[in-house]
């Protein structure tokens, strides 16, 4: 009978099981958990994402009549509250949020400005910071106008 190394053979030397290799198994292990991961990361990582990146999957839309010029509209854009403006026959679209502490914001058509009744802070209309402790600029979301109707985010 001829032997042969890494093969495991029967009390009656006619049955035989190969024997693999603690490497082999390392190194398939390896190979299955890189193929897994290249698969399920991108999964994971859509399933797991921020609002802030969910939030431009949908829209909302409001009617461009309850809108005129010079007025402004609160709204719950995916859970958030947005001014919509009507600027100047220009629709903006900014958060309401004051970047300082959170407080809700107003618009302030006679000055042209966002403002923050809490600490006073005040933005333009591009959300850029004028006045106040607010850190950062407004976020600004994307608005089109369709056939009479303001469509806030991304389609
Ligand atoms: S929360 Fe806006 S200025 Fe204080």
């Amino acid at each position: 009978m001829h032997y042969q190394s890494g093969v495991r053979y029967s009390a009656a030397g006619d049955i035989y099981v190969r024997k693999t290799s603690f490497r082999k198994i390392i190194l398939r292990t390896m190979i299955i958990l890189a193929i897994g991961a290249f698969f399920l990361y991108p999964l994971v990582r859509y399933l797991t994402a921020p609002p802030n990146m969910m939030r431009y999957l949908e829209t909302v839309q409001i009617s461009l009549a309850t809108l005129p010029e010079g007025t402004s509209q609160l709204i719950s854009y995916h859970g958030q509250p947005v001014l919509v403006i009507n600027y100047h026959g220009n629709i903006k679209a900014l958060s309401a949020i004051c970047t300082y502490n959170s407080a809700l914001l107003r618009w302030d058509n006679d000055r042209e400005e966002l403002v923050c009744s809490s600490h006073d802070a005040r933005y333009d209309i591009n959300g850029n910071v004028k006045a106040g402790l607010a850190p950062r600029p407004l976020e600004q979301l994307e608005v089109m106008v369709v056939e009479g109707s303001v469509i806030i985010g991304k389609s």
